[in-house]
């Protein structure tokens, strides 16, 4: 009676383990393909940025949008727009509109804080977006503080800029394209570093180098 009961156990047992590892295994693809799913989706909205946040001062802003000679009517796109100052300046200084776009949420929550701290919601629009993804036909002043191959990357979309818009980097040139004019002057960082700065112009079209 013994020996059946322990047989009878035994064979529970091993049919116990059977049924068991092919759930375990199943289990476990499963959880890889959440895994995998996971982090393709992540990667779809949160790739990782090109240049990291540094920003311009506002010395140097300033003397940026009066490069660009911006006036009443333009809009002014930056590209990687950090905390959105130059937009936010933009629109203080010469009543235009702006868009700032930046991939960093906490950038793009900075410049919505800045937008709204500054008064002027009805002026300037931040958006989250990867600026290798936009169309900048609509802007007319496009300021650029990345690294010079990210500038020579964008130019295909730049090209597309109606005849007269203004293009404006600050510190880096734009390989194969001649700037208009080439400015350099001293300003302290926001951790109160002085250093010297460029700001380089081109008016659409470039002339080629
Ligand atoms: C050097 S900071 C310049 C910030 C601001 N334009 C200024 O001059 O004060 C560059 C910004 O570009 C953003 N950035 C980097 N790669 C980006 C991309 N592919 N699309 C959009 N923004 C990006 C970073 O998050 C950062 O805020």
């Amino acid at each position: 009676m013994n020996g059946i009961r322990s047989l009878q156990r035994a064979s529970l047992l091993a049919l116990l383990i059977a049924w068991s590892r092919p759930v375990t295994w199943s289990q476990s693809q499963e959880a890889k393909q959440t895994q995998e799913k996971d982090a393709k989706a992540k990667d779809q909205t949160e790739r990782e940025l090109d240049v990291p946040y540094w920003p311009t001062p506002a010395k140097v802003v300033d003397k940026m949008l009066e490069l660009a000679e911006v006036k009443k009517g333009d809009v002014v796109y930056d590209l990687g727009c950090g905390d959105g100052r130059i937009v936010v300046a933009a629109a203080k200084k010469y009543g235009v509109k702006g868009f700032g776009f930046d991939l960093d949420p906490d950038r793009v929550k900075e410049s919505l804080d800045n937008v709204k701290k500054n008064h002027v919601e009805d002026l300037v629009t931040i958006k989250k977006a990867d600026i290798f993804t936009l169309d900048l036909r609509d802007a007319s002043v496009v300021t650029l503080y990345l690294y010079p191959e990210l500038n020579v990357r964008l130019m295909p979309q730049l090209e597309k800029l109606k005849p007269g818009s203004r293009i404006i980097s600050h510190d880096w040139d734009m390989k194969g394209a001649k700037p208009n004019k080439v400015v350099k002057l001293r300003a302290k960082s926001d951790m109160g570093l002085e250093r010297e700065h460029k700001i380089f112009l081109w008016v659409v079209p470039w002339e080629k180098e």
